[in-house]
């Protein structure tokens, strides 16, 4: 604390603060070209016969400077160390295909310690390392901002999620996907492994299938992934291993659920079972509870469900979260949409969180002429610019933001900065 202070003190004559919540100084208005720059590493969600987990780099330097390079290591990256790729910067935003394939991390290898997962970047500047960022798992980081995110209902925490979130498909080594993978896979990591990467919201469709042994299954779409029972154990060894807070939001039921409503009791009454001591019941203080009270009540699971019917009849489900979707086929367009629902965000405070839901939507003719490509390609289109739009122009409004191929994003490390820039002085 003694030594804290005299940091202060030292510092007190400038604009330098120091943010207790992260341990760092920042110091908004300072001549550091590298204060307000990114670099970041991500794995490409494209799929080819040759190539899968392609790395590519992704920067944000407004005052990059000719001669700078990035480099890509295998190890902490040191002056001297060799790198195993280099790149010269020609804008000052960007993104680049290495041409290097990542080794494949099964989800068993991730572990509840903060971790790089082998690779690791940096920013060189005449031959001297200004800033360096690894690939990496997040899997307290809410928790280790306790003090600056407690005072907030979930509704203000700049939250990454994942769209379809149990429509994954891991695969080992490259190869091809059929027509109805292209378009139904949406991650190609687990819910568990999502979740130790960093995202915090969770967009689930379940089927009814009474004839299977698992009854219910995560579902995209008429498709059947994986049965909810082994979602909902990822889950659990996600909160028993965290002190996070996750929504589980039950946003579809494609399949099986009729219209009357005697499935969804019965579906809810599965949920309750399983998610006996972790969920935490809505008369809590609903969506206004703020973080803290909800670490204090212990049950850190928020279960929303949408069906308004049911959810007004058990305390276990929440109405769900605002799926905001613009149904767009063009880049300019999800721009388009996205910029006009954080604009008007600003004059609707809302209690109910809601997401920003991230994706094209192809039309009909899109699917059977394969004219925006699967799934993979339309991430790969948009989850770039994305990740920019919201490290630059909506980083102070995004609530929940809800992508494919969540690693070919770089929205869990953007999510995580804003949430200590937008509430601390940095
Ligand atoms: C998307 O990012 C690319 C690469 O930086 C850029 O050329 C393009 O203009 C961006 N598109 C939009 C709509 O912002
Ligand atoms: C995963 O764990 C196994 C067993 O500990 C180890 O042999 C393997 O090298 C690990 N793989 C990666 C990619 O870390
Ligand atoms: C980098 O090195 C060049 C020549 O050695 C020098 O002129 C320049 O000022 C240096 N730039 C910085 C930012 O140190």
């Amino acid at each position: 604390m003694k030594l804290l202070t005299v940091v202060l003190a030292l510092f007190s004559w400038s604009t330098i603060v120091y943010c207790v919540s992260t341990g760092r100084f920042c110091d908004s208005e300072s001549g550091d070209d590298f204060q307000r720059a990114h670099i970041g590493l991500i794995i490409s969600p494209i799929m080819s016969i040759k190539m899968i987990r392609e790395i590519e780099i992704y920067w944000n330097h407004a005052k990059y400077r000719p001669g700078d390079t990035i480099a890509l290591y295998t190890s902490e990256p040191a002056n001297g160390l060799e790198p195993i790729y280099t790149l010269v910067p020609n804008a000052p935003s960007g993104i680049k295909r290495t041409g290097l394939q990542a080794t494949f991390v099964p989800t068993s290898n991730l572990t509840f310690v903060r971790q790089c997962l082998q690779y690791h970047v940096a920013w060189l500047r005449n031959g001297t390392i200004r800033l360096t960022n690894c690939l990496q798992t997040q899997p307290h980081w809410m928790t280790e901002r306790k003090e600056i995110l407690g005072s907030l209902p979930m509704s203000r925490v700049f939250l990454p999620g994942t769209h379809d979130s149990a429509s994954y498909a891991i695969h080992r080594r490259a190869n091809l996907e059929n027509f109805v993978e292209r378009f139904v896979i949406t991650q190609d990591v687990d819910v568990l492994a999502q979740l130790i990467y960093g995202v915090r919201y969770l967009d689930i469709r379940v089927g009814h299938y009474p004839n299977t042994d698992s009854v219910w299954w995560a579902n995209h779409g008429v498709y059947r992934s994986v049965p909810m029972q082994n979602v909902v154990n990822q889950v659990k060894t996600f909160l028993d291993n965290t002190n996070e807070v996750v929504i589980f939001d039950i946003q579809e039921f494609p399949v099986g659920f009729g219209k009357n409503l005697g499935v969804h009791h019965d579906f809810i009454g599965f949920l309750e079972e399983q998610f006996a001591g972790y969920y935490l019941p809505k008369s809590y203080h609903g969506w206004t509870s703020t973080l803290n009270a909800i670490w204090s009540s212990g049950k850190r699971l928020i279960i929303g469900y949408d069906e308004k019917r049911v959810v007004s009849r058990y305390e276990s489900v929440w109405p769900c979260v605002t799926h905001q979707w613009g149904n767009v086929r063009t880049i300019e367009d999800l721009f388009n949409y996205l910029n006009r629902i954080e604009t008007e965000s600003l004059g609707y405070p809302r209690s109910i969180p809601r997401s920003a839901m991230a994706e094209l939507t192809p039309n009909t003719w899109d699917v059977i002429l394969n004219r925006l490509g699967g799934i993979r390609q339309m991430a790969e289109t948009v989850n770039f610019n994305v990740t920019n739009w919201y490290n630059s122009k909506w980083q102070h409004t995004a609530n929940i933001v809800a992508v494919d191929f969540v690693r070919s994003s770089g929205i869990i490390e953007t999510a995580i900065e804003w949430n200590e820039r937008r509430n601390s002085r940095c």
